[in-house]
């Protein structure tokens, strides 16, 4: 199947066909955006000719009645849901706006402590207590396991009135929780369960891939489109289901977090990802399914080289993980000697292979339905060539090349200095943007440890003058 060529006719995008007869209407455009839709002026390269406002027969995002409420209606039948909201500010503010429809001030919310940094921000925001459940840890590959149920049900026995259950599932690795033995701790006291899935978009469109949360008994959900499906970057929904949620309340909230000029560019962009969904979803996802199947059987003969669940580390169970999602390709390198940076560096530099996340110890790849056939031949050429190299031939460890975006040794010395202290500012290792340490958290040895351990794989960490801000060593929070 070839999906690089989309038939127009056949995905139907009606908010984009409404646009693009729109821009050749002839209207004088005496109104915002500034750009007035003149490419002639401007070029076309920018799709100036359909980023238009809410005029007449466009609906409004913020009270959803007519071209718009078509396309949330599709994505709600799409994922299964009573209610779906279209979002232009990506999962982070579907985050925002679920978690503060969901609580009041100073409640308390059972939250996984692996959970992005939207969410670390709703609960300062919000001014809510967050009790945090941390999954394991992974010895074998350094990822985090599943949120497990039984931890769950105990945070929640030991804070009844908590107001709210928040898990990440798929994380950006892939691994997938038991959503509905989670959901079902949580309602059996009534307690509502927000799933971050913005990596799992494309799940529950074929057999092959793990179910959507929402689907798994989760009340809210929200799934960044851009992330794993062909959307344009920002482009994101928010899913809901009664009776613990209220309608009213996500769509107020909402308000206050999504932008009051929603570009039309990337709501066309939703709509035609749902339309293409509807239309040839499985197709796609069955294609897909081919591919990844033919790449885990290329890569079994790996040695050092090892991918997660996936080829040659297929064998032995994984305990401690109840999923993944296939369309994460994560390749441990320590086995051959390599920090996750440096293979994905010989990837870029030798391969030509953009890989989507280097950690400490592996690579993230992403395979979508939008991959051209060749992507993951290629991707398993390279790490057959990688994996067959002798060590001497591989990045010498101990002679790593400072990487650029690390911290610097004045600030970590600083960090170190702080053992104790109250951290400030997040410390996060970006991506996948977890806290290493939270704000308001003591710097312990453990989590400095694994700070220095991060840099010196040359991984991105983010927040390090922001924690000792203030007196030298803490900053006070704005909620303290
Ligand atoms: C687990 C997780 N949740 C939420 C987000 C935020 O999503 P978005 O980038 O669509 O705002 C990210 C972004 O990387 C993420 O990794």
């Amino acid at each position: 199947m070839e999906v690089t060529k989309i038939d127009r006719e056949n995905i139907g995008g009606a908010l984009y066909e409404r646009l693009s007869a729109y821009a050749s209407s002839g209207m004088i455009p005496m109104h915002v955006p500034g750009h007035k839709r003149n490419s002639g002026m401007l070029g076309d390269e920018l799709p100036y000719g359909v980023d238009v406002t809410e005029l007449p027969g466009f609906d409004n995002l913020h009270d959803m009645r007519g071209v718009l409420r078509d396309t949330a209606e599709l994505a709600a039948s799409l994922y299964g849901c009573t209610w779906a909201f279209p979002l232009v500010n990506g999962g982070t503010c579907g985050l925002l706006a679920s978690v503060r429809a969901l609580t009041s001030r100073g409640d308390t919310v059972v939250m996984a402590r692996n959970c992005h940094m939207s969410v670390y921000s709703a609960v300062e925001l919000c001014g809510l207590r967050p009790v945090y459940i941390t999954p394991e840890t992974d010895a074998d590959s350094g990822i985090a396991r599943s949120v497990n149920p039984e931890s769950v049900a105990g945070a929640i026995a030991d804070n009844p009135g908590c107001a709210l259950v928040i898990i990440t599932s798929p994380t950006y690795e892939g691994v997938v929780s038991d959503v509905a033995a989670i959901a079902e701790a949580a309602h059996s006291r009534s307690i509502p369960l927000l799933v971050d899935a913005a990596h799992g978009a494309h799940l529950g469109f074929s057999d092959y891939f793990p179910a959507q949360a929402i689907r798994e008994g989760a009340d809210a959900a929200v799934v960044s489109l851009h992330k794993t499906l062909p959307a344009l970057t920002q482009c994101a929904l928010a899913l809901a289901r009664g009776p613990l949620v209220e309608p009213g309340a996500l769509r107020r909230e909402l308000a206050v977090f999504q932008t009051s000029s929603p570009s039309y560019v990337l709501l066309a962009s939703i709509d035609r990802c749902l339309r293409l969904l509807a239309s040839r979803g499985k197709e796609m996802f069955d294609a897909l399914e081919g591919r990844l199947r033919r790449f885990d059987a290329r890569i079994a003969s790996l040695g050092r080289l090892r991918a997660i669940r996936r080829g040659n580390g297929a064998a032995g169970g994984a305990p401690g993980f109840y999923g993944f999602d296939p369309g994460k390709i994560v390749v441990s390198a320590r086995g051959a000697g390599l920090t996750g940076r440096e293979l994905a560096e010989l990837l870029r530099a030798e391969f030509r292979i953009e890989t989507e996340m280097a950690a400490a110890d592996y690579v993230v790849a992403v395979a979508t339905v939008c991959d051209e056939e060749w992507y993951l031949d290629a991707l398993a050429d390279a790490l057959l060539a990688i994996d067959a190299r002798a060590p001497s031939a591989l990045p010498a460890s101990g002679a790593r090349a400072r990487v650029r975006g690390g911290p610097e040794d004045g600030e970590l010395a600083a960090l170190g200095d702080a053992v104790g202290a109250v951290a400030a500012e997040h410390i996060r290792a970006y991506p996948p943007g977890t806290p290493i340490i939270a704000a308001g958290e003591v710097i312990s040895e453990d989590a400095m440890r694994e700070i220095r351990r991060l840099a010196a794989a040359g991984v991105t960490l983010q927040g390090l003058p922001g924690a000792l801000r203030g007196d030298g060593k803490t900053r006070k929070r704005r909620s303290d």
